[in-house]
């Protein structure tokens, strides 16, 4: 009863959506991507730097450059899933910010001046777009399967450049047959929260 959401909703997002480890053929549009990413691009990061970066990577070519490069239980479902995202930090978010947060620009040159800072910055709000991207796909009715189970440097090198560092890759599509692990277990409210 405190959940304002729809339940239906709330199952589509969170208890009935799972991880996906394998797909149906059917293809993922771009789009479904663009409604995605605009519906998930209003997730808060810090000062609004969202200096999250995605590659889709949707050419065979891409796809075999790809997935060489991630821990072996992980290549066959990326090889088949319908669509496969790079998700990256941008350790140069700074540029934009001016723009991103126009009643404070001066955060830009405060915060944000040495690389360190923006690439510990980057690394946390990217991980959180990551996630609200993650919730998005589920939104769309479709499953993510994201992993960080791959050689990042190689990933890297292979589709980004120095200043963007890889964060996780994402499967993408409507589940397949045996989709899934059986579902584990979640720490309860007690394990986690306490009050002060
Ligand atoms: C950041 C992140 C990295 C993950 N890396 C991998 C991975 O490399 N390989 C894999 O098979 N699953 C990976 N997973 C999947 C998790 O094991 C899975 O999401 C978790 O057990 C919950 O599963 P459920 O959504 O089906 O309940 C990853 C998930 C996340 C969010």
């Amino acid at each position: 009863m405190s959940l304002v959401l729809d339940p239906a909703a709330q199952d589509l997002l969170f208890r009935e959506a799972r991880t996906a480890n394998t797909f149906t053929d059917e293809p993922v549009t771009d789009e479904q991507v663009q409604a995605i990413y605009d519906l998930v691009k209003f997730g808060p990061t810090a000062f609004n730097q969202t200096p999250l970066r995605i590659v889709l990577v949707r050419t065979p070519e891409a796809r075999e450059r790809l997935v060489p490069h991630l821990a072996e239980g992980n290549q066959a479902k990326t090889a088949a899933a319908p669509l496969v995202a790079i998700l990256a930090a941008d350790n140069e978010f700074h540029h934009e910010l001016p723009d991103l947060f126009p009643h404070f620009p001066q955060a830009r040159d405060i915060f944000f001046s040495t690389r360190p800072a923006r690439e510990s910055a980057a690394g946390l709000n990217a991980a959180l777009q990551a996630a609200y991207f993650i919730v998005g796909v589920r939104a769309a009715g479709l499953a993510a399967g994201p992993m960080t189970g791959f050689d990042h440097a190689g990933v890297q090198k292979e589709f980004l450049d120095d200043d963007h560092t890889p964060l996780m890759i994402v499967n993408i599509g409507k589940p397949g047959d045996d989709a899934w692990f059986p579902r584990s277990p979640r720490l309860s409210y007690d394990d986690v929260i306490t009050t002060v």
